[in-house]
C-alpha cells in the first residue's frame, strides 16, 4: 500500500471526535495517520490525550492576535509536522479566506447538523425549536463560506421527547465519531478508489462533443460518433491484463510514440495486453499526484484520432492559427 495520508488536527475543546480520528488511525490498514494536533487553547482537553498517545501537539491561544496572524502561526505548526491535509475537529474559529485557500481540497470540518441545515452556531438548539424530527452531522470540504463547502457524508441523528440541546449535541457525537474517520479515511484514499475515479473519468470523457458510454468487455468505454459508425477513444479498465493498476487506455499516434512514453516514464505509462498492439497505451491513474489536467490532454487527443471529420475539421483550422 502507498503511503499513509498525513492529517493534523485542529481543536478547540474536549476532542472527542480527535479522539475517534485517532483510535481510527490506530486499526491497521488506516489510509491516514496522524501527525499533529493543535489547538487555540491550551487548555484544550484533547492536548492531553494526544500527547499521552505520543502525538505532537501546539497550542497558541488567538487573543491579541489579528485573525490571519494566529492562522499562520497555526499553519506553520501544520507544515513544520508534514502534514497533508487539515483536519478540523470542533475548531470554534472562522478561518481567513488566504489560509482556507491554500489548504483547498485538502482541508475537512465536522459540522453537528444536516447541511445545508443550520450553519453556524447553536444548531442543536434551533434544530429543536424548529420542531426538525432529526438533527444529524456532516462533513464537508472548508471553503471561504462557512460551512458551505461540498458535503462529502452525513449521518442523520432522531430527536426524542424532552431533548435539550446538550442532550442532543451528545447523541449528535456518538454519530460524528463513527462518520468522521470513515469520511476522512474515504477522502484521503479516494485516488486509489476505481468509483471515484471512473467518475472522474466519465465526467472528462462525456465533456468533449458526441461522445457516449459504451461497455465493453465489461470495462467501461467512451465512444464518439453515431450508435453504429461510432469509435471508441478510450477505456477504463480496473485489472487490465497483465497489470495490477487501475489505467486509462487511450490512442497513440502509434509504435514509435508508445515505446517512447514507456520508456521514459515505465511508473505511469504501459503497452496493454491486445490494444497495444495497434497502438494504444496505457495511463496508471491510481496515483496520488495524478495530474487531471494532463488526462484530459489525453482524452482530447485520442477523440480527436478518432472523431469523424465533421467534428474534427473546425479543430483542425483552429490549429493552424
Ligand atoms: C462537535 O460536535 C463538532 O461537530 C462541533 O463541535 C463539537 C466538538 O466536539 N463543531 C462545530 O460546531 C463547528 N462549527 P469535540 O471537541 O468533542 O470533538
Amino acid at each position: 500500500m502507498a503511503d499513509k495520508a498525513r492529517i493534523a488536527i485542529l481543536i478547540s475543546g474536549a476532542g472527542t471526535n480527535m479522539a475517534a480520528l485517532v483510535y481510527a488511525s490506530r486499526i491497521a490498514d488506516c489510509p491516514y495517520e496522524v501527525v499533529l494536533v493543535a489547538a487555540n487553547d491550551p487548555a484544550a482537553g484533547g492536548l492531553a490525550l494526544a500527547q499521552a498517545e505520543g502525538i505532537p501537539t501546539f497550542a497558541l491561544p488567538h487573543k491579541g492576535m489579528t485573525r490571519e496572524a494566529h492562522d499562520a502561526a497555526m499553519e506553520a505548526a501544520v507544515l513544520a509536522a508534514g502534514a497533508d491535509h487539515i483536519v478540523l475537529a470542533g475548531y470554534m474559529r472562522i478561518l481567513s479566506d488566504g489560509f482556507v485557500q491554500r489548504w483547498a481540497g485538502r482541508m475537512l470540518n465536522i459540522h453537528p447538523s444536516l447541511l445545508p441545515l443550520y450553519k453556524g452556531l447553536d444548531t442543536h438548539a434551533r434544530a429543536i425549536a424548529a420542531g426538525e424530527s432529526h438533527g444529524g452531522t456532516s462533513v464537508h470540504l472548508v471553503t471561504p463560506e462557512l460551512d458551505a463547502g461540498e458535503v462529502l457524508a452525513q449521518i442523520a441523528v432522531p430527536i426524542v421527547p424532552g431533548d435539550t440541546p446538550a442532550t442532543l449535541a451528545e447523541r449528535v457525537k456518538h454519530a460524528e465519531h463513527q462518520l468522521y474517520p470513515r469520511a476522512v479515511a474515504d477522502y484521503v484514499s479516494r485516488w486509489r478508489n476505481p468509483s471515484w475515479l471512473l467518475a472522474q473519468l466519465r465526467a472528462r470523457a462525456l465533456a468533449l462533443p458526441e461522445t457516449s458510454e459504451q461497455k465493453s468487455f465489461g470495462s467501461a468505454g467512451f465512444r464518439v460518433g453515431g450508435s453504429k459508425s461510432g469509435k471508441y477513444f478510450a477505456y477504463f479498465s480496473e485489472r487490465p491484463h497483465g497489470h495490477e493498476r487501475i489505467a486509462l487506455l487511450v490512442k497513440t499516434s502509434g509504435m514509435d510514440e508508445l515505446h517512447a512514453l514507456i520508456e521514459d516514464q515505465p511508473d505511469i505509462y504501459f503497452k496493454p495486453a491486445f490494444y497495444g498492439a495497434s497502438g494504444w497505451v496505457g495511463i496508471v491513474l491510481d496515483r496520488p499526484d495524478l495530474d487531471w489536467g494532463d488526462i484530459e490532454t489525453w482524452l482530447q487527443r485520442s477523440w480527436r484520432s478518432v472523431a469523424p471529420k465533421r467534428l474534427t475539421r473546425l479543430m483542425n483550422i483552429a490549429d493552424q492559427f
